[in-house]
């Protein structure tokens, strides 16, 4: 049993393993503003390759190459289509209206995954100038706060063909796209013909202390390069931080189903206590459960933090646990029997 704490708020809390600071350590480095940092640019090529796209850029954060996409392909005055539970439009701190100065149209989806249908009736006329001209839709997957569900890649086909009848932009926040191609048995090079530009993150699953990419054309990130400058995202010596994402792409992508299983394992018991008012169904690494209106997620993470167990508080009933590469078999047991023990 371990005597340590169980954190399970995010799976952006994991810390390098000794192989992985051992490959950035040993990464070659040069100042990648100059484009000139041979590790940047083989993680670049290297993640191209892999979606079979033409290009790809390093970035700090998701953040960052989510309202990179979105400046790219957008003006001031756009519109945006996207879900009501997207990260870009809840927890991007206004970003799209600052950084791109373009409004956003929100879809009620199903967890955050809509359908063509809805992105068609949404789409604003262009012969009449009191409205913002629709020029992007954009997809979350997996959707964080849908509970890490998938999409179907039938309806994002669908969404693709609204798009280039309407000539319409797709981005992808892939923050854990990895997750969704892990449960779904889906390739990274099915997306990569489907949408204009994705964002991927290192620093979730796969267990990178920082980095994304942004995939997109040639010329696209060549805009990107320059809108990444403009955000001070420009970054010197990052071959440290590519080298941690090199050795995920590697050696964590395989992995990511089992943090998916210790996701399910956790949830059955979820289902199987007289506390649990109701639990989102389990596709990848995280779990959102509520609890009745008697009693408070606050108190409830308070109880687990008793017992050495860090969880998210997801609204006033609902908590969010997320399994990640620092979570182990023995750690689910232990977060199992406090769960029992409250
Ligand atoms: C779905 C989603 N997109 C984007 C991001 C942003 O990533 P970052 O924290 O690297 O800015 C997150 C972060 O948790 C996320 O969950």
């Amino acid at each position: 049993m371990p005597t340590d704490i169980i954190d399970v708020r995010s799976d952006t809390l994991t810390r390098p393993t000794q192989a992985m600071l051992e490959a950035m350590m040993g990464a070659a480095v040069g100042d990648d503003v100059y484009g000139e940092d041979e590790t940047v640019n083989a993680l670049q090529s290297r993640a191209a390759e892999l979606f079979g796209m033409q290009a790809a850029l390093f970035c700090p954060t998701g953040t960052m190459t989510n309202q990179i996409g979105i400046r790219v392909h957008t003006r001031p005055g756009d519109e945006v289509i996207c879900d009501e539970l997207a990260h870009i439009y809840i927890y991007e701190g206004g970003g799209i209206a600052s950084n791109s100065g373009a409004s956003v149209r929100l879809l009620e989806g199903r967890s955050g995954r809509f359908t063509a249908d809805q992105v068609r009736e949404n789409i604003n006329r262009r012969d009449d100038s009191h409205f913002p001209w629709t020029r992007l839709v954009a997809i979350e997957n997996t959707v964080n706060k849908g509970g890490g569900c998938c999409w179907d890649l039938e309806e994002i086909t669908r969404i693709r063909e609204v798009c280039d009848e309407q000539g319409l932009a797709l981005h992808m926040d892939g923050a854990r796209l990895f997750n969704a191609l892990a449960a779904r048995n889906e390739t990274a090079q099915q997306y990569g013909q489907l949408f204009d530009t994705i964002s991927v993150c290192l620093s979730k699953g796969l267990g990178a202390p920082a980095g994304s990419l942004l995939l997109g054309s040639r010329e696209q990130i060549a805009t990107a390069h320059r809108y990444r400058k403009a955000m001070g995202g420009g970054m010197r010596q990052s071959g440290y931080l590519a080298a941690a994402g090199l050795f995920a792409l590697e050696h964590h992508v395989e992995r990511l189903r089992e943090d998916h299983s210790r996701a399910k394992a956790v949830a059955r018991e979820l289902r199987s206590l007289p506390y649990v008012a109701s639990v989102l169904p389990v596709e990848t690494n995280i779990v959102i459960f509520s609890l009745p209106e008697s009693l408070s997620a606050d108190a409830f993470v308070a109880k687990l933090r008793e017992r050495n167990v860090r969880a998210l508080t997801y609204g006033r009933q609902k908590i969010r646990f997320v399994f990640h590469l620092d979570v182990s078999d023995a750690h689910v047991d232990a977060l199992i029997a406090a769960l029992r023990a409250i």
